[in-house]
This record gives structure tokens, C-alpha cells and sequence, in this order.
């Protein structure tokens, strides 16, 4: 398929611009393809994690104890082996557990001396962008000229994927999916899948981000969602209640007001991996007053919370009916 359209790629007699748009659809296709991998983890570098881990054992820098030493030690073989059998997935959890019994964190700290890119900078001109594609009347019908190119990752329907790699946006606040789109472009937040995806070369300027948002709100939500494995699901009520309620709604709807994301029926690992990159920073448009109230919570309640928050619905008006396809891609298959 990739080699057909490659040929077709060939042929095109368009103009630059538009033979960079078919070369990113294909693209795309094939990065879509690769995101619908059942175990798929996107969260760790397993080999950076890795060493990470060997120089935590080797140094320890949070003085822990002889025992947690250990039983870290056993869970890195197990974790070597998982890996080398191509279970990522758990090979991560194993990881993960040396991270937590070690208390180091998952991420590197940034080096020192080497120049970062000037994050104040580019958060200002996020800020910017944002605020003039706000101001600006979207116009929906090129929203969707726009969302087929977003759609061979986030689907037609809007709905992600349920293996957690690419989140759901029907549903999302038009406000937020603003913001996240001019933040993820301007680099304020991490995602190198979908930089190709969302720059000016490829969509337009914040007209363009007006619009595809105007689509989005279009769409209506699956609840079909991915979910969490479904224990614990009475403590992460209450600890959902307690900690985030105030920002995200006491049925996860979000609040358009503060910028804080629907999270109601998303799919469970994006929850997870997103809520993970917030904690550790490795989300620089973070919410400072949200990193400050989960500092002290535990990735096993965190999971829990956030299992809890996969199963809660929106209401009945929001919810797509079951089976629904979008009509706008029905007969685009031959384009
Ligand atoms: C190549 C696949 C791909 C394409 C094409 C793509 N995205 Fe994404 N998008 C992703 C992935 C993967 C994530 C989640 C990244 C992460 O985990 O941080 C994401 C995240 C997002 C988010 C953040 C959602 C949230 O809940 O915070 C928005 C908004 C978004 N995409 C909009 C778009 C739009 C609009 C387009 C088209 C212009 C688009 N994406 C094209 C893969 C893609
Ligand atoms: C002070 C308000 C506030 C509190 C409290 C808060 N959040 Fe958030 N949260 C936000 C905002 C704002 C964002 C979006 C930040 C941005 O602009 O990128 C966010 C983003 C998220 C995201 C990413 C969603 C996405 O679509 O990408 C997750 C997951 C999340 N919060 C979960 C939680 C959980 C779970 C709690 C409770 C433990 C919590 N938050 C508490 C304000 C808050």
C-alpha cells in the first residue's frame, strides 16, 4: 500500500505545497498504523530508562533501603527479559516499579550548561497564537479539509484509539483543543508524532486552527472508550473527588473557563501516560497548580483515579450513538 501511494506521490504534478500534504498523509498512514499496535508504549525510552535505573542501583541516591535495593535489582532482570521478548508493556511496568521503590524519577534531569530552548519564549508566543485563533470565527467546512489529515490518527469519528496511543477529541472544549494544538506546535508541549502534523507548512496559521477546532466540536463522544482494569474503582471516586473535582468537574466535563480538559471517557492510557508526563514535567504546558496538588499522590492511586475517570460518561446529548460513523468521510475514500 505504502509503495502504491508512494508512485502516486511521484506522479502528483502539484505544486510544492500540495505534494508536501500527500507526502504527510502518507506518512501519517503508515505513523497510524504503527500507533494502533495493541501494546504500544509511548511513555519510556526502555534503554535510556534503563540505564537511568542501573546508575540509581549503583549510586542510590534516595539512601533506600538494602531491601528496596534488592527488590529492584530482581525486577530489572525480569524487566532485561520482558523487553528482549518484545513485551514492552510489562517490561515498562517492571521499570517503573525500580523507579518507585528507588525514588528517582523516570525522568533525566536536564544538563547542565547546554543551552535550552528559551521555554519562556515559546510559551509567550503560544499564548499568542492562542488567544488570536479564540478571537477568530471558525469556518467548519474548512475545519474538515483540515481534519482529514488529523483523522488518520485521531479517526473520523474523533475517537482515538482505545490502546491509549492517540487520545480521543470529540467532545474536547473547543478552547482546549486550541490550546493543546498551538502548544504542541510551538513546542510547548512535547509530542514529535504530530509536530509534522500541526505546523504552519501543513494546516495554516491560527485561521486554520480556529477552524479544525470548529470541526472537531462537531463530534460527538464515544463512550466506548478504553477503560482501566477496573479494581479499585471506590477509592479513585474519592480521591478524584478530593483532588480534582474543583478543576475537572465532578463527572470529569472539564472546565472551559480554566482551560482544564474533558476527561470524562478518554481513553484510560493516554490518561495515564499524559498524567505521568504532567507529573514528571515532561509536559511543559502543565497546569502548575495541578502538578502542585498530585506531587505527593501514588501512581497506584493516580491509576485508580484515573480508571474511575475513564468509566464516567458525559451526558446522554454528547454521546455518539452506538456504531456511528462519520458521514463527512463516507465517500472520501476514493480522493
Ligand atoms: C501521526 C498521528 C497524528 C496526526 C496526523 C495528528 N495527531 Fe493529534 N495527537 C496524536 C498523538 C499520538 C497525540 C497524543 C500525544 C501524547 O500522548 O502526548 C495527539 C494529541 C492531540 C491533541 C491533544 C489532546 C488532548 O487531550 O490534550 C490534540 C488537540 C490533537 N492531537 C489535535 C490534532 C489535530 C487538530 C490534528 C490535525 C491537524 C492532529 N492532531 C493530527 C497523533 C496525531
Ligand atoms: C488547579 C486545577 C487542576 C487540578 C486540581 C487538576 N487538574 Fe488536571 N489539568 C488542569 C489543566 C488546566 C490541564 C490542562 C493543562 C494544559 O493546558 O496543558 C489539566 C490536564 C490534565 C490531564 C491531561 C488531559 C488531556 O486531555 O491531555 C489529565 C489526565 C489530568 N489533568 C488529570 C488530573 C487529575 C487525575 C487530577 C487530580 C488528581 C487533576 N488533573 C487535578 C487543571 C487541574
Amino acid at each position: 500500500m505504502t509503495a502504491m501511494k508512494l508512485i502516486v506521490l511521484r506522479r502528483a504534478r502539484k505544486s510544492d505545497r500540495s505534494k508536501h500534504r500527500r507526502r504527510l498523509i502518507a506518512v501519517a498512514a503508515a505513523t497510524a498504523a504503527l500507533l494502533a499496535t495493541p501494546n504500544l508504549v509511548l511513555a519510556m525510552d526502555f534503554p535510556a530508562a534503563l540505564k537511568r535505573v542501573d546508575h540509581a542501583l549503583k549510586t542510590n541516591p534516595s539512601q533506600v533501603s538494602q531491601f528496596a535495593l534488592d527488590s529492584c535489582f530482581k525486577r530489572r532482570s525480569f524487566a532485561v527479559k520482558l523487553y528482549e521478548s518484545r513485551q514492552v508493556d510489562r517490561a515498562e511496568r517492571s521499570l517503573q516499579f525500580c523507579f518507585d521503590a528507588l525514588k528517582v524519577s523516570e525522568v533525566a534531569p536536564k544538563a547542565k550548561g547546554k543551552a535550552a530552548p528559551d521555554m519562556d519564549k515559546i510559551k509567550a508566543k503560544a499564548v499568542q497564537e492562542t488567544e488570536q485563533a479564540l478571537n477568530l470565527t471558525p469556518n467548519v467546512k474548512h475545519g474538515l479539509e483540515v481534519y482529514r489529515e488529523c483523522a488518520s490518527c485521531h479517526k473520523p469519528e474523533g475517537w482515538g484509539l482505545t490502546n491509549g496511543s492517540v487520545p480521543q477529541l470529540a467532545g474536547q472544549h473547543s478552547n482546549v483543543v486550541i490550546k493543546q494544538l498551538v502548544d504542541i506546535r510551538a513546542g510547548s508541549r512535547g509530542n514529535p508524532m504530530m509536530n509534522p502534523y500541526s505546523c504552519v507548512e501543513a494546516i495554516g496559521g491560527a485561521q486554520s486552527v480556529a477552524d479544525v477546532a470548529g470541526y472537531i466540536d462537531t463530534l460527538e463522544i464515544s463512550v466506548a472508550n478504553g477503560k482501566g482494569p477496573g479494581i479499585n474503582l471506590e477509592v479513585g471516586e474519592r480521591l478524584y473527588r478530593e483532588n480534582c473535582a474543583r478543576c475537572h468537574g465532578a463527572s470529569g466535563e472539564g472546565d472551559p473557563l480554566k482551560y482544564a480538559p474533558r476527561i470524562q471517557s478518554q481513553h484510560y492510557k493516554y490518561l495515564v501516560r499524559q498524567y505521568r508526563w504532567i507529573r514528571d514535567s515532561k509536559r511543559h504546558n502543565a497546569n502548575a497548580e495541578m502538578t502542585a496538588q498530585i506531587k505527593d499522590l501514588k501512581m497506584t492511586e493516580a491509576k485508580a483515579m484515573l480508571d474511575y475517570v475513564s468509566r464516567l460518561e458525559p451526558p446522554e446529548e454528547l454521546q455518539a450513538p452506538e456504531g456511528w460513523q462519520n458521514p463527512d468521510f463516507a465517500e472520501s475514500k476514493s480522493n
